[in-house]
């Protein structure tokens, strides 16, 4: 049996540990470029068939974090978190407004600012319409409309949510 030497046994000790740290170096680097299968929030959502996008009512989609609703006919993807400190704000349905439970903003159907401190409308989501279905692309922000005149004539309904059991 042969004897092995010193030099011998350290240059295959190291020679072993370059492998090692090599495969290592490999796998972390394959593990953070290999193509993701990302879903949920940040990536594309489906939303449910187009010809359910109420056009004078909203819709919640938790999956979008936000409400499907038309705006001159065309769907509208909004996002639920408020533009001034980031709340989810609910729709009303019994005054067809936004209102923010945290400081009070609120919002007509369409996410257009009406009144508090929030300084502009709901953020919106780029969308598109795939094979019938409503596809809401939720890691794309469209920064929502600046305070000004409301682009559809809709006043409130009746009694608001804000300030009662249902907020
Ligand atoms: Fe909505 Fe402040 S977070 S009004």
């Amino acid at each position: 049996m042969s004897k092995i030497n010193r030099r011998d046994l350290l240059v295959r000790a190291w020679k072993w540990g370059f492998g090692l740290v090599s495969v290592a170096a490999a796998w972390t680097t394959w593990d953070m470029f290999k193509p993701s299968n990302a879903s949920g929030f940040g990536t594309k959502v489906s939303a449910g068939p187009a010809d359910s996008v109420p056009i004078d009512n909203v819709t919640e989609v938790p999956a979008m974090r936000g409400y499907l609703t038309t705006d001159k006919g065309e769907a509208v993807a909004l996002w639920w978190k408020c533009p001034h400190l980031g709340c989810r704000v609910p729709w009303c349905d019994s005054s067809g407004e936004f209102e923010c439970p945290c400081h009070g903003s609120v919002f007509n159907r369409v996410g257009e600012w009406r009144e508090g401190p929030a300084p502009r409308g709901l953020d919106r989501f780029s969308m598109q319409i795939v094979d019938g279905v409503v596809e809401v692309d939720t890691g794309s922000v469209i920064t929502g409309p600046p305070h000004g005149p409301e682009t559809i004539d809709e006043p409130v309904r009746g009694p608001k949510c804000e300030g009662t059991e249902d907020a």
